[in-house]
């Protein structure tokens, strides 16, 4: 037997298993790396409320677009594109989760939607902080609470519809194989601040029927802070960039403007946001 050659081939093989396991870890790292980027992070700053957005993850829940007169946006390039006064990031903000672990989870925050559990998470964790910090206070919260059974008689997920219209053709002509023109209309509802902007978008809803309303926060370039907290300088956006937004006392109504778009836009989320504040504002009263 060639012993030589039986320890050249044991020696090759660790070598192998060495490089796979390098390997792997360095993919792990990476792939972390990435998904930690693409997390939207509340945090506080002083007397801030700061939130984190990733500014290239174009395909994520926060997307810069440049601003167009209908409010939609149009998705660019952020890394080809000098952002700037014309471009704004669209943020399709959460307020809860299924995993009790997820970020910007708030535990105490607990609910239960269709027989699911959920906890209150981003939007959730900002309102909490934003109460212990001061930028709102238990009154603003009673009072959007108040509210909800008003709002509530006419959200737009139920009142409101895609409706699709035989539309007669344009000087062109007629189509070819005795095809007809149809055009769907699909109504969109802005709140417009001096902070930013709130959409409110009509979907079709994805594996059953009818549509959903989505809540989309829009905040304009102009108004993103770099780490440092100071506003960032036109420019087209870094690889893995992350921009900061802060909510404070002087933009506290913006933030109560979120809460009241998820009250208007469906019974669902009227409930849901029902059910936030009550546990926020059951845990800040004291008990008798
Ligand atoms: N549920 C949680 N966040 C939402 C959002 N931004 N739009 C619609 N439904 C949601």
């Amino acid at each position: 037997m060639n012993t030589d050659f039986l320890t050249d081939l044991g020696r090759g093989l660790l070598r192998l298993v060495v490089a796979l396991i390098l390997t792997f870890t360095w993919l792990a790292r990476a792939s972390a790396a990435d998904t930690e980027y693409k997390l939207v992070r509340v945090e506080t700053a002083g007397q801030a409320l700061r939130v984190r957005l990733p500014l290239t993850d174009v395909a994520g829940k926060v997307r810069p677009k440049e601003r167009t007169p209908d409010g939609y946006g149009e998705p660019l390039a952020p890394t080809k594109t000098v952002l700037g006064e014309k471009h704004f990031l669209e943020w399709q903000i959460g307020y809860d989760t299924r995993e009790a672990d997820a970020p910007n989870v708030v535990k105490a925050i607990q609910f239960v939607r269709k027989g699911e559990t959920k906890f209150g998470a981003e939007l959730s964790k900002m309102l909490v902080d934003a109460l212990r910090l001061g930028v709102i206070s238990t009154n603003d919260l009673l009072r959007e609470r108040d509210r909800l059974a008003k709002l509530a008689e006419a959200t737009l997920e139920e009142r409101e519809g895609i409706t699709t219209e035989k539309t007669p053709l344009d000087a062109k002509g007629g189509l070819p194989d005795g095809f007809t023109r149809w055009t769907q209309k699909v109504p969109q509802f802005l709140r417009e601040t001096e902070h930013g902007w709130i959409q409110i978008q009509l979907k079709p809803r994805q594996r059953a029927v009818g549509n959903q309303a989505m809540v989309y926060v829009c905040i304009p370039m102009k108004s993103v802070l770099t780490a440092d907290g100071k506003p960032r300088a036109p420019g087209p956006a870094k690889t893995k960039e992350t921009v900061f937004y802060e909510f404070s006392r002087a933009n506290a109504g913006f933030l109560l403007d979120i809460v009241r778009a998820f009250a208007i836009a469906s019974k669902q989320h009227n409930e849901d946001i029902g059910q936030i504040l009550g546990k926020i504002l059951e845990s800040k009263t004291p008990s008798p």
